[in-house]
């Protein structure tokens, strides 16, 4: 009957499908399950403190662990952080199959953050829920790493510290699962439920990529790549899924600050992967596959334009001595960031030389911060160092929602009806459902709602919104209760008591989306409309 408007329903979420449908961001998830790899950190055992650190999306969360089939639970409200220690003996060692898995259930939207520490030896993790994990991955060149790989070092696989990088892949399904390893070689693995695999990334094998027949994660790094004093560090990295598009990725010279001669960006694309050197003058780079950065201590995934998101939570690391974020955006809405509840200053902000992004550094304090946007898309880092360890990842992201009042774990409702009623049929429909009439209370609001309804608006003329003409003094009112502070009125709107009642809202082409006094009864289109639920700030 209305061909168009459905069309407009569907792209503006229906009701039932927005409200409940859970934000598909990359990390967050209810299902989870972490593996730690093998750290060795100095030459005589000592034991980890591989850890995870699990924050909860909304209230009421209930998280369910597991290793070695013991459960554990803690229950969680919006914001809260469970950190779990896990049983040292989890640790990966030199096997080529294992069980050693911690997973994590849960009945609400979560992020897990892996740790894995052993004495000065530290690497973290974002792990990807099993929901979002592909059957494809490409694997990045080996970065050249004195010990592990240089021509002249002796390379032997049993002694793992001169081993070469290893790829680690777990089991994504609660069944059989069959992977495929392909280069110049290829390897194939059939893992149970609950097994990972460890392979060995050995320079004739030319290992280029993993397939499988159901999702799994990979892994890739190596469990000594950081020597020191009698002591070595691992490094590692989760592999994101090959994106099968060419995606650009951006280099923020703060990732490579303070290592610039020796930092490289990895290429892997399919059949492809080369080792660029850092450049400042080439800050971004168009890859048909993933992209990471590596420095000394540091294998980072960059963030692809086409991952960027609007809310990020950061953890400081409580014994580092620095800890910080770095953020990117697109210089023209560098206004919109904001850490917690405050702006930053423009002075600080740095062009990406060749781009039109920009990025900064922001000192963390102790405890969670919330990054966000109030209009826009972005990427955050979390970089710190304590002396010579270095750590870093991409921050957990919690929305992909730009909301002008905060980060968004449930986002705003605006239904645009399909079948044209009076006002006060609309009204009550609206509240039939648990939503209200639309109401344009601020100019935040207005700014917000009329960018979603704009590219919408050659469809149909007008709508009903919850303002009306108070029958007992004649003064408008916004049927939420909020004042009347913001108004968007047409020319010679409103008019006299006798011209209309009710508040209508122009959506056609170019008028500004003014608003009109009109006569209630009349039939026309509507906006129910919910606010979103946001997390704490
Ligand atoms: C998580 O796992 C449970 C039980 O295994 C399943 O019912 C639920 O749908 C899963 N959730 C997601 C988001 O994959
Ligand atoms: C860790 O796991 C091992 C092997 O299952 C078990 O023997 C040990 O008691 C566990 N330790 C703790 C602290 O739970
Ligand atoms: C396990 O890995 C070793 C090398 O570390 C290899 O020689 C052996 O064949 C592998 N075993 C299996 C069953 O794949
Ligand atoms: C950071 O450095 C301090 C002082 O050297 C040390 O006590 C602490 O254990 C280190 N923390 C981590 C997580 O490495
Ligand atoms: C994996 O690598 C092999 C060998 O280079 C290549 O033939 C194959 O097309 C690749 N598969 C994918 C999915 O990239
Ligand atoms: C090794 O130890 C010496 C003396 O304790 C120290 O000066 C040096 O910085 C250390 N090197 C590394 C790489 O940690
Ligand atoms: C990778 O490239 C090969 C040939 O170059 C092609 O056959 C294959 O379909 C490609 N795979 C993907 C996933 O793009
Ligand atoms: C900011 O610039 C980008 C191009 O870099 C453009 O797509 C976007 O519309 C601009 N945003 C604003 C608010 O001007
Ligand atoms: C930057 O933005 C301008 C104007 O939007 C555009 O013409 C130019 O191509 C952009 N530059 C890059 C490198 O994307
Ligand atoms: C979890 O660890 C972080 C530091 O990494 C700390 O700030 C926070 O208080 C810890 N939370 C709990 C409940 O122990
Ligand atoms: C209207 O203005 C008052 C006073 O400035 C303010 O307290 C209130 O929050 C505003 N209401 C809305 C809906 O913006
Ligand atoms: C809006 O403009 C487009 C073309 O510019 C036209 O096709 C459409 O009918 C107009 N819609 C309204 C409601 O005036």
């Amino acid at each position: 009957m209305y061909p168009l408007l459905l069309l407009l329903l569907l792209l503006l979420g229906g009701r039932s499908s927005e409200s409940t449908a859970p934000v598909p961001y990359d990390n967050v998830g209810q299902n989870f399950t972490v593996v730690f790899p093998e750290n060795i950190a100095s030459y005589y055992p000592s034991p980890p403190t591989n850890m995870v650190k699990i924050t909860a999306l909304k209230d009421g969360t209930t998280v369910k662990l597991q290793q070695y089939g013991n459960p554990e639970h803690q229950d969680l409200d919006a914001g809260d952080v469970w950190n779990f220690t896990a049983n040292a003996t989890l640790e990966l060692g030199k096997q080529n199959i294992s069980s050693n898995t911690l997973t994590i259930n849960s009945n609400k939207d979560i992020t897990v953050q892996a740790i894995s520490l052993k004495q000065d030896s530290l690497q973290t993790a974002v792990v990807i829920p099993t929901d979002k994990l592909s059957t494809t991955y490409l694997i990045p060149p080996i970065p050249t790493i004195p010990g592990t790989n240089n021509p002249q070092d002796l390379v032997v696989q049993t002694v793992t510290e001169r081993g070469p990088f290893r790829i680690i892949i777990v089991n994504g399904v609660q069944e059989q699962n069959k992977v495929t390893v392909e280069g110049l070689k290829t390897q194939e693995v059939s893992l149970q439920s609950g097994q990972v695999a460890q392979i060995w990334l050995e320079e004739g094998a030319g290992y280029k990529n993993v397939t499988a027949e159901k999702p799994v994660a990979v892994l890739f790094g190596h469990p000594c790549a950081i020597l020191g004093n009698c002591s070595c560090g691992l490094l590692y990295t989760i592999l994101p899924p090959a994106p099968g598009r060419t995606l650009k990725y951006l280099v923020p010279p703060l990732l490579a600050k303070d290592a610039e001669g020796e930092t490289r960006v990895l290429l892997a694309q399919n059949g492809s992967t080369s080792v660029k050197p850092y450049d400042s003058s080439s800050l971004m780079y168009d890859v048909a596959g993933t992209a990471i950065l590596y420095r000394p201590g540091l294998l980072l995934p960059l963030i692809p334009t086409a991952n960027f998101a609007c809310c990020f939570v950061v953890t400081a690391f409580p014994t580092f001595t620095n800890n910080y974020a770095v953020i990117v955006v697109s210089s023209n809405v560098t206004d919109g960031v904001r850490v917690g509840k405050d702006r930053i200053s423009s002075a600080d902000w740095k062009k990406l030389g060749g781009t039109n992004y920009s990025s900064i550094q922001v000192t963390l304090s102790l405890g969670k911060t919330v990054i966000w946007h109030t209009s826009s898309k972005m990427a955050v880092y979390f970089q710190g160092n304590n002396g010579s360890t270095l750590i870093g990842n991409q921050a957990p992201v919690i929305s992909s929602s730009p909301d002008f009042r905060g980060c968004v774990v449930t986002p705003e409702v605006v239904d645009l009806e399909e079948q044209p009623n009076g006002w006060r049929e609309s009204f009550k429909n609206c509240a039939d459902s648990d939503l209200e009439l639309l109401c344009l209370s601020s100019t935040d609001l207005q700014k917000q709602i009329y960018g979603k309804l704009n590219q919408y608006s050659n469809a149909i003329q007008e709508v009903w919104i919850g303002m009306r003409r108070s029958s007992l003094n004649g003064q408008w009112y916004w049927v939420n209760g909020d004042s009347v502070n913001s108004t968007n009125w047409g020319d010679g709107k409103p008019g006299g008591v006798e011209e209309g009642q009710c508040t209508i809202m122009s959506l056609g082409n170019g008028t500004g989306f003014q608003w009109s006094d009109d006569d209630c009864c009349k039939d026309a289109h509507y906006i129910c409309y919910k606010e979103p639920e946001l997390f704490p700030i």
